[in-house]
């Protein structure tokens, strides 16, 4: 007790303010590289990659342009007869027809894209081109008022180098039907078959298509290049090597228009709400593309991929995934709003849902002679894309006036009556036998990806499976409505089509659930989570600060004890103090609980990485910054108060405070995985806290509990061990000096509180208190007995390491659980 460590808190304070500036100031220069130019005036040179990415965009743009030539406007009120302005084409509207104006006039648009470079497929990486089929598929979901039929009897195919539109109203069942093609539906009953190839749908078929969702799933605060640096090391197999998967990604990055963007961060809302300026919402979803087409996958769907983007952003879009399609033999399927005529007539075939049903499936051009061989008319120059008139006839439940629309769906009896003609033909011209399929009824609900291709496998395909004899079955659809024309999806190149049409034949050969090993995944993922976690200035750095920060105040509070018994209380006060502290510090970062839980979900619908791997990479990018944490408290509390001297004591304090900090980081985490939404996780959070604080033995002892039972909740009550641990290592077989005595006022406290206590009136009493003699040691022992804090310090911290153990294999398990219970 002879060393004076109250020194201990001021290189402990600096060092927290220069870690936490140094993050600071790296997020601060990557938001604006110029912000410390007062320092130097030297400009950094352009580096040569920019200078070509520059280079190749203007080029894109420049083809682009020679598309905006040729759109078409017609001037306000134009019927059939109103002149058509043609921008940058000399023509008379005769010329035109006007049934034409929405397909024929733009079908130069793939022509216009020649010059668009397609990035070649570095190393060995090749497109297996594969052939899809879907038949009866159906989904139902179990709600309060009964069984949810969401998509009912839909089938539908799409061949090597194709790409297919999936129409439809909101709510119409795009969104499904796509998560159940690309089998990252894991919710809901389901039921039909999905054949790849003529075969059905094997385990490894996910690594062979991307899904583009429409919300991307992106860390704010990492650049365009990093970004897709850490896809690269997640999806290209090893075998590409580094300099292969670099040269991928800036030719990706290129050809969807961010090549000038490598350095720019992609912004957004990070969590505990700070916005980061970065990408536009357009160039995030070209992010999304890039990202889906980094591993040339054989089928890439896009969830509404044009939605958020400016006609231009999305015709630039389109136009490079129509011709990514051509060039490597590629299904592309998208869902679609309203798309601009040059985009609708980027697409080979469609697939018109409404209520769940199958209105149309087949070739683009086709979609129009089917409805009118039901009555239903399309008129170019009044409705304008033939498209949006589908749309609006399949939409119920608006008013559409007849002299707008003439004969159109109205009701549901309607639509699915038109529904029924599409697939009877559907399935008479495929040659399909068997029943259509009866509603889904509300079974169990299928929870993981493989029970849906069970449930796959075992239904009944209801006749031949064959590929060809859906295209076929799209066809006689069109010719049965008297199209000559569209026997064949109309963009489609020969070479991809003729593969296509012996679409069966395409074996697809089997792909490894991975593309990668656990240890690449492991460091992409922990590259990436330290970037997440150092570049919120919400995490490590102002929670250093703030660790920082309230242990200077509590410092304070505590200023320098004396080292005799008169500061016991003190003491005692503070340990317990600083404990509390540790277990309601985590909640100020619930937001980034909640948001890696979304994050991780995302990437596992996905089916990115292990979930062990991005977990051990997640503790390893996380864990050593809350000790560091944790032990800037410590230091800091326990240099300013005094705590008991001795480098081995300052230690075991460290050890018990960053296990009771990690403990809670990780209970708190494991809340916001369990709960459904924040609310819920701070209200399971606070139980916790509060079983900490009730049973830590300090504000009631156990021997004090009038029902002594309820004492077996201590067991949860982590804060109870660590302050056991703490009482050890301030009090364990220490002598504090007393000859101090007691304060005279504590005295007259004494007296005043028991008026009629003879003894404490005697002198002699009143004396040995105030004057106990220069030999009076005060043995804390007994308070460690009081408490009944008799366990040995190694147990203590024994426990704390299992408790923290538990946690995480809880977290794990529920992170896991939810993944696979959550809407996909
Ligand atoms: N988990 C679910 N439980 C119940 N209904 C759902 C669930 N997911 C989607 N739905 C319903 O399924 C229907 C189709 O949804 P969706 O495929 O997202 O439509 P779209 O993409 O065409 O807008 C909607 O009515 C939606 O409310
Ligand atoms: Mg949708």
């Amino acid at each position: 007790m002879e060393t004076n460590i109250t020194w201990l808190w001021l290189p402990t304070v600096l060092f927290a303010h220069a870690f936490a500036g140094f993050w600071l100031l790296k997020t601060l220069l990557l938001h604006d590289p110029q912000a410390l130019s007062f320092c130097w005036r030297r400009r950094r040179p352009v580096s040569k990659s920019v200078l070509k990415a520059r280079a190749l965009q203007k080029a894109n743009e420049a083809a682009c342009a020679a598309t905006a030539d040729v759109v078409l406007h017609l001037p306000k009120g134009a019927g059939p007869k109103a002149p058509v302005i043609v921008e940058g084409i000399d023509q008379d509207a005769e010329d035109l027809d006007a049934a034409s104006l929405d397909v024929e006039a733009v079908p130069s648009v793939d022509s216009l894209y020649e010059d668009v470079p397609v990035p070649q497929l570095a190393g060995n990486m090749r497109v297996e081109p594969l052939t899809l089929e879907w038949q009866r598929l159906g989904c139902s979901y179990r709600a309060a008022t009964g069984t949810k039929v969401v998509l009912q009897d839909v089938y539908g195919r799409a061949a090597p180098g194709e790409m297919q539109a999936l129409l439809g109203p909101s709510g119409a069942g795009k969104s499904t039907l796509m998560d159940i093609l690309a089998q990252r539906k894991s919710v809901g009953t389901l039921s039909g078959v999905l054949l790849v190839g003529g075969r059905p749908v094997s385990r490894g078929f996910i690594r062979k298509t991307a899904y583009v969702p429409q919300d991307d799933n992106f860390v704010p605060t990492m650049t365009t290049m990093e970004t897709m640096r850490f896809y690269a090391a997640i999806i290209l197999p090893d075998s590409i090597g580094r300099a292969g998967r670099q040269q991928r990604v800036e030719e990706v990055l290129d050809a969807v228009g961010l090549g000038t963007h490598h350095k720019t961060l992609v912004g957004g809302v990070l969590p505990g709400g700070l916005m980061l300026r970065g990408l536009s919402g357009g160039e995030r979803k070209r992010l999304s593309i890039a990202a889906g087409i980094l591993a040339a996958p054989s089928v890439v769907y896009l969830d509404e991929p044009t939605s958020g983007l400016d006609s231009f952003a999305a015709l630039t879009v389109m136009g490079y995934m129509k011709r990514m399609a051509r060039s490597n033999g590629q299904i592309v399927i998208a869902s679609i709003h309203q798309p601009r005529s040059a985009i609708w007539s980027m697409f080979d075939t469609v697939s018109l849902l409404s209520s769940g049903r199958l209105m149309y499936t087949g070739p683009r051009d086709g979609l129009v002679q089917w409805f009118a061989s039901r009555g239903y008319n399309y008129d170019a120059g009044l409705h304008g894309v033939a498209s949006d008139w589908a749309l609006d006839l399949v939409a119920i439940g608006f008013h559409k006036p007849k002299r707008f629309y003439g004969h159109t769906i109205t009701n549901k009896e309607q639509l699915f009556a038109a529904s029924a003609a599409f697939v009877a033909r559907y399935r008479e011209a495929a040659g399909i036998k068997g029943e259509p399929q009866a509603p889904a009824s509300a079974g169990s609900i299928a929870g993981l990806s493989g029970k849906l291709r069970g449930a796959m496998r075992r239904s009944s395909a209801g006749g031949s499976s064959r590929a060809a004899a859906a295209a076929a079955a799209a066809a006689a659809a069109a010719a049965a409505a008297g199209s000559a024309a569209s026997l064949a999806p109309s963009g489609a190149s020969s070479g991809s089509l003729s593969s296509a049409s012996g679409g069966d034949q395409l074996e697809p050969a089997p792909a490894p659930l991975w593309a990668t090993g656990w240890w690449s995944q492991y460091a992409a993922c922990l590259g990436r989570e330290l970037l997440a976690v150092t570049r919120n200035p919400a995490d490590v750095a102002g929670r250093t600060l703030t660790f920082s920060w309230v242990a200077l105040l509590m410092g304070l509070l505590y200023f320098n004890m004396p080292l005799d018994a008169s500061s016991l209380r003190g003491r005692l006060n503070l340990l317990f103090n600083g404990l509390v502290f540790f277990c309601l510090m985590p909640y100020v970062s619930m937001s980034l609980y909640t948001a890696d839980k979304k994050f991780y979900i995302a990437d596992a619908s996905a089916k990115l990485y292990r979930a062990h791997a991005y977990y051990a990479a997640k503790a390893t990018a996380t864990v050593p910054f809350q000790v560091l944490s944790a032990l800037i408290f410590t230091f800091t509390v326990y240099g300013m108060a005094g705590l008991r001297p001795g480098a081995i004591h300052i230690l075991q304090n460290g050890v018990v405070t960053s296990l009771l900090y990690v403990i809670a980081v990780q209970v708190l985490h494991c809340c916001a995985v369990l709960a459904p939404n924040q609310d819920a996780a701070f209200m399971l959070s606070i139980m916790w806290s509060t079983v900490q604080l009730l049973m830590s033995n300090f504000f009631i002892t156990f021997n004090d509990l009038r029902f002594k039972w309820l004492s077996f909740l201590r067991w949860f009550s982590a804060l109870y061990y660590a302050f056991e641990g703490l009482s050890r290592v301030e009090f364990g077989s220490a002598k504090f000096d007393c000859s101090g005595g007691v304060d005279p006022a504590g005295v007259t406290f004494l007296k005043q509180l028991m008026p009629n206590s003879k003894f404490l009136n005697l002198s002699a009493v009143t004396n040995a208190l105030i004057n106990p003699g220069p030999d009076c040691v005060a043995d804390t022992d007994a308070l460690l007995n009081y408490y009944q804090f008799l366990r040995p310090f190694k147990t203590t911290v024994a426990i704390l390491l299992g408790y923290w153990g538990i946690t995480h294999l809880l977290t794990y398990c529920a992170m896991v659980m939810v993944a696979r219970r959550e809407r996909r």
